[in-house]
This record gives C-alpha cells, structure tokens and sequence, in this order.
C-alpha cells in the first residue's frame, strides 16, 4: 500500500485557506487545485509498502512521536517547486516551529526507513519533491499541481500576505493514498506528540 505521514490541519485552519484560495481558482483553469479534505503537511512520503513493513512502522512511530514535542504551527505565504515561474507544485507554508517540524519529519522518515522493507521503492525515485529525508524537507501544504511547468508567480504574489490563524499540531498520523482520478486519503493510525516544547519544567533528562 501507498502510505505516508502527516500532521493534519484543523478544521478552521482549512477553512480559512479555503476562503483565500477559492476566489484564484478560477483564473487557473491549467492548475489542478487540491481541496481542503486532502489538505496535510506531509512529514514523509514512503511509497509503496508491504502489509508486513506497515505493521511495522505503526509500532515504531508511537515511540517517534513521543519523543518529539508537539508544535506551535500556521499556514502562511506561498511559494512553488520547482520554481514559481515553471511551477508543478503551488503551496502555502508552514511558519511557527518549522525547525521542529523539521525535525519530526527526520525522525518519522528514521524510523521509516528502519522497519522498510529491503527492496522497497525510495520516495527518491518517485516524482515530486522528496519529504523523506529531513535535511531537504521544506514543509508546505500543496494547494495545486501541474503536469506542464506553470509561471504561478501571480498567484504566489497574491499569497504573499497570506497569514493562517496559528494551531498547536498535538499528534502525526499514518495515511494511506489510493491513487484515483483524485487520491483518497484514509488514516490507519495516530500517534500524539510528547507534549509542550517550551513549557519547561517537566523534562526529565535521560540516563
Ligand atoms: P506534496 O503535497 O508535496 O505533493 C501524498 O501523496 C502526500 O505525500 C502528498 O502530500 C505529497 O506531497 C507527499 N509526497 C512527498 N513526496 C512524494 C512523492 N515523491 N510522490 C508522491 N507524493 C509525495
């Protein structure tokens, strides 16, 4: 099965998204937009996995996520891949503790790749830009995408000031994509954060 793992958006968070991408969709009748039952920033992208590697990831991600805090996260800006004047990818991105997404993402792409099946296929053999490795991962939530390369630089202009309502992202979720005229999104499995970054205090350091 097709999975990866993501960090879901709020329901008001897309919801406000929605209102600001709606009105530029039309102009971009080349782009095919995303809707905001897909919306996600992806932490890692694992490609096709066996049932065996699967039962295996969704025992190692708890001890992942547990060890990370959760974080303080919001939607803003936008920018394109490869470029914003021959775009395949729109997207919006991801302000607050971006280190600490970052962070996260190395860690799930870790322990991905630690319970992987040995001939698996590597997310950097498939097309698009790569989640799984937290050096390169620059988190976004993709808003459209383009077979032949788009100048989007407008759009991107006019998403600029875009600034989502902050939220705190308290778990990571496992989600498998069956791929159809539009992919369908199912969650096998969620797993919560350790919990307050800066609340300090409570941190018991390990010996
Ligand atoms: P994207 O939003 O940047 O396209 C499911 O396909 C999710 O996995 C998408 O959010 C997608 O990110 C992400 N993903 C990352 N690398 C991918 C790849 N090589 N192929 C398909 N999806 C990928």
């Amino acid at each position: 099965m097709r999975l990866f793992i993501a960090v879901a958006v709020p329901e008001q968070v897309a919801g406000e998204l929605e209102s600001a991408v709606a009105p530029l969709r039309p102009a971009w009748p080349s782009l095919r937009w995303t809707g905001r039952d897909a919306w996600h920033l992806t932490l890692a992208f694992l490609g096709e996995v066996s049932d065996a590697a699967a039962a295996r990831l969704a025992g190692s991600l708890g001890p992942a996520a547990a060890d990370k805090p959760s974080l303080a996260l919001s939607l803003g800006g936008a920018g394109a891949f490869p470029a914003s004047n021959r775009a395949h990818v729109l997207w919006t991105g991801v302000r607050g503790e971006e280190a600490g997404l970052k962070a996260l993402a190395g860690s799930v792409a870790k322990a991905a790749r630690a319970v992987a099946d040995p001939d698996s296929l590597k997310a950097d053999d498939a097309e698009g830009p790569s989640a799984e490795d937290g050096r390169d991962f620059l988190p976004h939530l993709t808003l459209a995408r383009a077979r032949a390369a788009v100048d989007v630089r407008p759009l991107v202009a006019e998403l600029a000031d875009y600034a989502g309502t902050p939220w705190t992202a308290e778990e990571i979720y496992l989600i498998r994509s069956r791929l159809q005229a539009r992919p369908r999104y199912e969650t096998l499995g969620s797993w919560p954060l350790g919990g307050p970054s800066a609340a300090g205090g409570g941190a018991a350091s390990r010996t």
